[in-house]
């Protein structure tokens, strides 16, 4: 059976801003009209080797080999492609495990000329090692559909030197946005849970105010709260009944917290 896409409300396809699907990206991508996302971002399960358990979910996240996950993973973003704009955005959201493998499958789907930015979250928080360089951070692939159409607005972030003090500068590739520390109001319990703020930056640089953005493994739905928050549209799916639960508690009180949370 098609994957069905509902509101957050739990009413089925409308013209809502943001509609969830729970669903497999693949089942998903085959249901998106052509040309219709402005931007598609992606956190797919890393290939951690087990599984990722939180609170108030749990996924596997295991593949018997690397090249399993570059298959899987290729499957999907190229059932994808059809769906996208000329102007639109991709961001690969992944780890020091698959960014090789996953950048050299960018390259062969999208073309290295469509490569924008090898973006770097450095979120802080964890543990170190006497063995190595602790590892803080998580690497976002940025490729356009079209190297020269393709929407950006740069983000802005305080400035640093003395001469800017006080003034903001536009962000470069290392974005320092702290992880969801243990007390955050934001923490859903579900594992791997992006904060609002990371999303938040990405939506608006990649995504045009009114845009559609593409989460197809949303989790605990970040993505989708960030569109909504920014004014801006969203799919978002994943197979997890628990992920699409937490998407829907969030994406409704988004809604309570504003009288229209589609507006900018
Ligand atoms: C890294 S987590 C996403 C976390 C999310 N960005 C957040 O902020 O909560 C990866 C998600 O991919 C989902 N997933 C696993 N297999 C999938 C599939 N075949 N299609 C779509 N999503 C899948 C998992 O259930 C999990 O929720």
């Amino acid at each position: 059976m098609p994957p069905c896409w509902t509101t957050p409300e739990g009413d089925a396809l409308g013209e809502a801003p943001v509609l969830l699907a729970c669903a497999d990206w693949l089942d998903a991508a085959a249901t998106l009209a052509p040309a219709s996302i402005d931007l598609l971002y992606a956190d797919p399960p890393f290939n951690t080797g087990g599984a990722r358990e939180g609170r108030s979910g749990r996924f596997d996240d295991s593949w018997p080999t690397v090249g399993g996950w570059v298959g899987w993973l290729e499957d999907r973003l190229a059932a994808t492609l059809p769906a996208l704009k000329p102007t639109s955005c991709v961001l690969l959201h992944v780890d020091w495990r698959t960014s090789h493998h996953a950048r050299l499958l960018l390259d062969r789907l999208l073309g290295v000329d469509r490569f924008v930015n090898h973006l770097v979250w450095a979120y802080g928080l964890g543990g170190s090692s006497p063995r190595r360089f602790a590892r803080k951070h998580d690497d976002i692939l940025f490729y356009a559909v079209d190297p020269e159409r393709y929407w950006f607005d740069p983000p802005l972030v305080p400035a640093t030197s003395r001469r800017l003090r006080g003034r903001t500068k536009k962000a470069t590739d290392v974005l320092l946005i702290p992880s969801i520390n243990n007390m955050a109001v934001e923490r859903t319990g579900y594992p791997t849970q992006k904060p609002l703020a990371l999303l938040d930056v990405l939506v608006r640089a990649c995504c045009p105010p009114g845009g559609v953005v593409l989460d197809p493994c949303c989790g605990s739905g970040t993505t989708p709260v960030a569109a909504a928050a920014s004014g801006r549209r969203a799919f978002a799916c994943d197979p997890n009944p628990d992920a699409i639960r937490i998407a829907r508690d969030r994406l409704r009180s988004v809604a309570a917290a504003r009288p229209d949370p589609f507006l900018p």
